[in-house]
């Protein structure tokens, strides 16, 4: 009891008050921390009204030029000074004078010039200034200078932040900074990095940060010596190779670092004969005798990774390991790695994601590992018969994994962990038939679980995962999740105790079941088909939040309203999203309108959704619906409304599919589809192509090319990508084919016998599913001739899941000899 009055005085002593003072707003606490807050007041100079005791002051966004001396003389208890965002470009010698408590001083986006703004001594009296941020000053790119920045008398200085300028030539004043132990550089024009570059900078530095150097930096190796305490480089994003990046860490070996972070280095600098990355035990000969907690080598361009490149001599070091968006391939990297995971006692993360296997009959190499006994076996994907069973171990201390947007066949069947400390999986956009089964022995504390892109019915439906009974979280986003709802209703059994459940994007039309979920609070049903609230949402007696935009609604029961209301109440909040809905205002949603209106759930946008009224047939806001609705609907009854209502939602939904069609004598189409539908969908999920279509052919088709290329580029107004006119001559032909594939709306094959011999084409059927899947948006057109549609099935026996369904359709120019229809067969893909 006189504890918890104890704590309320406190509270109450601590809430700050309030004075406005000239411009700026003076608070202070009751611990005596007075702050002088005067962001973006236009002024030109340092007030000099303010209480004498401020500590912390912020003239950020003002437009103060310089500082003449004794600018701040009368504020000696400052110990906090934020000057960002003014127009500085010069600091009189006694500028600062008085402040001797200042630790914290910030002049960061003014224009100050290393070598011309700063006079000598103007930090004189900063004695105890343990941080000092004068970064992106220098906003112009070339031009070389000696800094002039006279920072010797800041005896106590512990973090420096300032540009790096070209030619830069610090001079020995900061020799003197003792205690300097971050160093960071921001905006950074470098393109040469010399031994003595850092030879004036004091040998305390700990941390080093040289981040989105903007060009091309040449190292040479020795720069990194002046260095030898270092435990953290960041040398993220800067254009500088991994492969120098690597070479210039031998100063290092055989010691331990926090970090290494090497994200984002290469960017593939012909002129310097440097491209992609080859990993090799040579180039890594320095790192791999580091003791590295974090290391992160992602998006590197890191094409092949030779045996020996990872063996790491002190793997128990590695904390959070990070390889993502490279190239390689997985088998010498395989080889070195999963032994090494099997010693890395103290691993917590591991992402390993976005991988792109880019070619064709690849040849995989398996990992076995039984009885401590590590073999490989060569395989060639053709040839394979038998399946060689890896199963991986989760090492017990690792809490975060995450392994996504991964293309390539993997030979995975297990993953166990045993009394792990897991929280966070995420295996996902997988392109994979087969999911390995998860076994979770002893104890597991898996708390968020992300499947999403992988086909549900090979993970959750085929009961590949055990009992997760601390599990909060899943994710199960586009998993094509109607497939299995249809006939399984228990598939979330294994997760009985979940509290958020994300299954957006699955083009499901109605869930009958999701089973008992009595914690369940946060439901994502948004993006999918659904054109009435399902009723099992009504079973979840915990949920607070319910997503369902971008749907088909066009109203919600009573029912479903009565039962949110009923939550509302019971839980005391309750969060409906119903935005981007076909909603309709008409006589039968009255009730809807008014519950909109009236409901106290919180609802996103404000409770005013656009609507199609159907008495003026045009789109409104609910809102003004509502308010104004007796002006809208003069005369209700009922069934006359029921029957424009359910006439009207035809029309709305047939209006999306507007076909247009293909057709030659000699070729079959099979398929096209709807392309304001798909557009209108596609600026929801804001992606964006170059082109419209990209057309996979062999030579006997290139005068049919010419032929579909007139009718669809000139007539129709699409834009394709053809092999011959929009390949950048000199580019890898693989990558090539892969990026264009990725920036074309949908891919057209043209089938014809000669297929069978073009190398290219099982490449492209490889990307396109894979475009399709990352995707699910793609639609795949095959155009045949003399080819029996069982052969092109075999060709693309990803086809085989697809239903076919004939139609009947319009046709669209009909003048022109190819567009002369009669039917159409439309491959539904989901
Ligand atoms: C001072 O506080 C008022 C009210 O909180 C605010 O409107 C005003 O922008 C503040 N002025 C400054 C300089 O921060
Ligand atoms: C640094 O600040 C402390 C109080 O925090 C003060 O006692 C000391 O005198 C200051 N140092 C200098 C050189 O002014
Ligand atoms: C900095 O000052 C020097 C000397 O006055 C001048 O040559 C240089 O252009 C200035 N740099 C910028 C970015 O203004
Ligand atoms: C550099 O700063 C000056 C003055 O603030 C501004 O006029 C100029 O546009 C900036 N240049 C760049 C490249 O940002
Ligand atoms: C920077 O240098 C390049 C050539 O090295 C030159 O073309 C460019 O104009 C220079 N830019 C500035 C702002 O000086
Ligand atoms: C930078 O220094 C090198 C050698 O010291 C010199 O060759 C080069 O011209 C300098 N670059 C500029 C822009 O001053
Ligand atoms: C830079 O230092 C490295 C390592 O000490 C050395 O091998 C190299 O020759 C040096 N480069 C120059 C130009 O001195
Ligand atoms: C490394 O640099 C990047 C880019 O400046 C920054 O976002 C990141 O926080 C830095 N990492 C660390 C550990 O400081
Ligand atoms: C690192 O240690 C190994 C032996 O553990 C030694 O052979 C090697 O010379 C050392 N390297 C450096 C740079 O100290
Ligand atoms: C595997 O190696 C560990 C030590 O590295 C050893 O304790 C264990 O007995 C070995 N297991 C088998 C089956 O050989
Ligand atoms: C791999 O596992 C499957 C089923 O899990 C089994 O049928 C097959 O025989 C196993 N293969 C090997 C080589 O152990
Ligand atoms: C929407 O409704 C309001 C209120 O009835 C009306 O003033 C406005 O013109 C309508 N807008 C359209 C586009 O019909």
């Amino acid at each position: 009891m006189i504890m918890y009055m104890i704590i309320t005085t406190w509270i109450i002593l601590v809430y700050p008050n309030t004075t406005v003072h000239a411009k700026c707003n003076i608070t202070s606490d009751m611990l005596g921390y007075k702050v002088a807050q005067c962001k973006d007041q236009g002024l030109t100079s340092v007030p000099i009204n303010l209480p004498p005791d401020i500590k912390k002051l912020d003239l950020s966004y003002n437009r103060l030029t310089r500082l003449g001396a004794n600018s701040f003389h009368r504020y000696k208890y400052l110990e906090h000074l934020i000057l960002d965002n003014n127009l500085m470009n010069f600091l009189g010698a006694k500028a600062f004078i008085g402040l001797s408590l200042l630790r914290l001083l910030s002049m960061v986006r003014n224009q100050l010039n290393v070598s011309t703004s700063y006079q000598p001594g103007v930090f004189e009296s900063l004695q105890n200034l343990s941080a000092l941020d004068i970064s992106r000053n220098m906003n112009t790119s070339n031009y070389s200078d000696k800094y002039n920045i006279p920072v010797g008398e800041l005896c106590n200085l512990r973090e420096l932040s300032m540009d790096l300028v070209l030619n830069a030539t610090f001079g020995e004043q900061f020799k003197k900074l003792h205690n300097l132990q971050t160093l960071r550089f921001d905006y950074c024009y470098v393109d040469m990095l010399y031994n003595e570059t850092f030879l004036d900078m004091p040998v305390t530095i700990k941390e080093f940060h040289m981040t989105t150097c903007k060009h091309f930096v040449v190292v040479e190796s020795g720069v990194l010596i002046p260095f030898p305490h270092l435990k953290v480089l960041n040398l993220t994003n800067s254009d500088i190779h991994l492969k120098q990046a690597l070479s210039i860490l031998h100063p290092f070996q055989n010691k331990s670092m926090d970090a290494i972070l090497f994200r984002g280095l290469t960017r593939g600098d012909f002129n310097h004969g440097l491209s992609t990355v080859i990993l090799t035990p040579e180039t890594m000969k320095c790192i791999l005798t580091i003791c590295i907690k974090t290391l992160d080598v992602s998006d590197n361009e890191i094409i092949s990774v030779e045996k020996g490149s990872f063996s790491f001599k002190y793997p128990e070091c590695f904390e959070n390991v990070m390889v993502s968006a490279n190239s390689f391939s997985l088998d010498n990297w395989a080889f070195d790695f999963f032994p090494l995971l099997r010693h890395m006692t103290n691993i917590k993360m591991f992402d390993f994601s976005y991988f792109p296997l880019r070619f064709k009959n690849a040849i995989f190499l398996d990992v076995v590992i039984e009885n401590n006994h590590t073999t490989i076996q060569r395989l060639e994907d053709r040839h394979r018969l038998d399946r060689i069973n890896i199963t991986i171990m989760i090492p017990k201390q690792i809490q975060f994994i995450r392994i996504t947007h991964l293309m390539g066949r993997h030979d995975l069947s297990e993953i166990q962990a045993f009394n792990s400390s897991l929280r966070h999986f995420e295996v996902s956009y997988f392109e994979t038939d087969d999911f390995p089964i998860f076994t979770f022995g002893g104890f597991n504390s898996l708390e968020h679980l992300d499947l999403s892109g992988i086909r549900s019915d090979i993970t959750i439906g085929a009961g590949k995962i055990p009992l997760l009974i601390h599990l909060k979280t899943l994710i199960l986003k586009e998993t094509k999740l109607y497939n299995i709802l249809e006939t399984k209703t228990s598939i979330l059994s294994f997760c009985p105790n979940i509290r958020n459940l994300d299954i957006s994007y699955n083009y499901m039309w109605k869930i009958n079941s999701l089973g008992k979920l009595p914690y369940l609070k946060h439901l994502n049903l948004s993006h999918n088909l659904l054109d009435t609230v399902p009723d099992v949402v009504t079973m979840f007696d915990s949920l607070t939040e319910l997503d369902l935009s971008h749907n088909q609604l066009t109203t919600i029961q009573i029912k479903i309203r009565n039962w949110i209301d009923t939550q509302h109440n019971k839980i005391g909040t309750f969060k409906l999203y119903l935005s981007n809905n076909p909603l309709i205002c008409s006589c039968d949603t009255k009730t809807f309108l008014r519950w909109i209106l009236t409901t106290k759930v919180n609802l996103d946008k404000n409770g005013n959704y656009s609507c199609w009224v159907s008495s003026i047939k045009t789109i409104n806001y609910t809102r003004n619906v509502a308010e104004d609705f007796h002006h809208y609907f003069v005369d209700c009854d009922t069934t006359v409304w029921i029957k424009l209502g359910i006439s009207l939602l035809v029309s709305v939904l047939s209006s999306l599919i507007c076909i247009t069609l293909l057709y030659n004598f000699r070729w079959r189409i099979i398929f096209f589809f709807f392309r304001n539908f798909r557009r209108f969908a596609e600026k929801g999920l804001e992606l964006t192509f170059d082109y419209d279509v990209y057309v996979s052919y062999s030579d006997d088709c290139i005068s049919f090319v010419k032929e579909l290329q007139k009718k669809v580029e000139d007539d129709w107004g699409f834009k394709i990508c053809f092999e011959d006119r929009d390949f950048v001559v000199g580019e890898s032909i693989a990558t090539e084919r892969a990026s264009f594939i990725h920036r074309c709306r949908h891919v057209i094959f043209l089938v014809s016998p000669s297929i069978v011999e073009n190398e290219w084409t099982r490449f492209e059927i490889e990307r396109a599913k894979y475009e399709k899947f990352s995707k699910n948006l793609q639609k795949i057109v095959v155009i045949t001739r003399d080819i029996p549609l069982d052969d092109i099935r075999r060709i693309f026996h990803y086809l085989e899941r697809c239903t076919f369904n004939s139609m009947a359709s319009r046709t669209r120019g009909s003048t022109n000899g190819l567009a002369k229809a009669t039917t159409l067969v439309l491959l539904m893909f989901f």
